[in-house]
């Protein structure tokens, strides 16, 4: 395994290392050995590739797993330094339109390689699921004419957005959200490589609650707090950089919500909202998960996350923030009436 010289690995070309970088980009695995997790799926890829075997292939899972840079990082591997002439990337969200990418894929598939007589061309389309029916319809055809020497590779979030006559010409792949203990050892990594102080609570709170198995949204916080605080990433830092309401502060909300009078929670869930500047969504969302792991009646628990989604489909209206916390402390305050039944 490749497992030594982590830190070696991280290297990167010069320009690639300036601090304006975004750290998800500075970070992207360039060879399929640097990606964790899924390794199934990239053990698979790489014997097509060793076998010249590559189908045309439909990656496809949430943000921040890997999708993107597994599908690079395989033709960097497979083409080497022929990589931009045998690579077209399209990004599907820009130019939706099929004319754009027949033409394009046309223009790319047509040409000839001058160095190579043989070797089969690759065409990314990320974000695949943004085109629309039509240009997907018309993909078919592209996809048929161009597969002597040209392979397809789709990319998106939800597979079910793509049309089963382009599934049905695919290999699927799912990327599952990604494991607090697969992304551990290279976060453990770039810590190092950032020189970044924090200790293992926070790593902990970052690859867990915070990063949901995103990758992206790891790193994209991790940089994000490690500006506001460089010297050392606390726990508390993590969260009140992403205004992601702090477990201790929600922990008191519900505690208030749950015993106080109507007019003492008020006050609690206002004061924390407003000088820790908490979204109430984000609110309404760690309270559903804390009302669904209590121990409550089933009618309780029922009528109050009725009450929190409806909360939270009005908060996406952006109505009047301060009407809308007093409608959360009713909800609380009124179904305890419903538990003395
Ligand atoms: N499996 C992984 N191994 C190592 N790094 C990863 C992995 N998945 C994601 N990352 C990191 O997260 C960043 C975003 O990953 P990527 O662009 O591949 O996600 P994606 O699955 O294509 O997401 P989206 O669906 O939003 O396009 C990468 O630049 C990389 O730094
Ligand atoms: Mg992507």
């Amino acid at each position: 395994m490749e497992e030594t010289m982590p830190t070696k690995r991280l290297k990167r070309s010069k320009e690639e290392t300036t601090n304006a970088q975004p750290w998800v980009e500075k970070y992207r695995p360039s060879t399929l050995n640097e990606l964790v997790a899924h390794k199934e799926i990239i053990g698979v890829i790489k014997r097509l590739i060793a076998e010249d075997r590559l189908p045309h292939m439909l990656l496809y899972g949430p943000p921040g797993t890997g999708k993107t840079s597994t599908i690079t990082a395989a033709a960097k591997d497979m083409y080497g330094k022929n990589y931009g002439a045998m690579t077209l990337e399209l990004n599907a969200s820009d130019d939706r339109g099929i004319d754009v990418v027949r033409n394009q894929i046309k223009e790319f598939a047509a040409t000839r390689r001058l160095w190579a007589s043989s070797g089969t061309k690759l065409v990314i389309l990320d974000e695949a699921d943004m085109m629309t029916n039509d240009a997907q319809f018309a993909l078919r055809r592209v996809i048929e004419k161009y597969t002597a020497n040209t392979r397809f590779c789709l990319v998106c979030n939800y597979a079910n957005k793509i049309i089963p006559a382009l599934q049905s010409r695919c290999t699927k792949f799912r990327f599952a959200p990604l494991a607090p203990d697969q992304i551990r050892a290279r976060l453990g990594e770039i810590v190092r490589a950032e020189n970044i102080t924090m200790d293992e609570r926070a790593i902990d709170a970052l690859l867990g609650d915070l990063g949901r198995g995103d990758m992206r949204r790891v790193l994209n916080i991790l940089q994000a707090t490690s500006v506001a605080y460089p010297d050392r990433i606390s726990y508390d830092s993590l969260f009140l950089v992403t205004g992601n309401p702090l477990p201790s502060d929600v922990d008191a909300i519900y505690v208030s919500l749950l015993n106080d009078s109507f007019a003492t929670a008020r006050a609690t869930v206002a004061d924390l909202a407003k000088t820790r500047g908490y979204a109430l969504p984000d609110l309404l969302t760690r309270l559903a998960d804390k009302v669904l792991t209590t121990q409550f009646p089933p009618h309780f628990k029922a009528h109050l996350l009725e009450k929190l989604a409806d909360l939270e489909y009005r908060a996406s209206f952006a109505t009047s923030d301060n009407l809308q916390l007093s409608a959360l402390v009713a909800a609380f305050v009124g179904a305890r009436g419903l538990q003395s039944d």
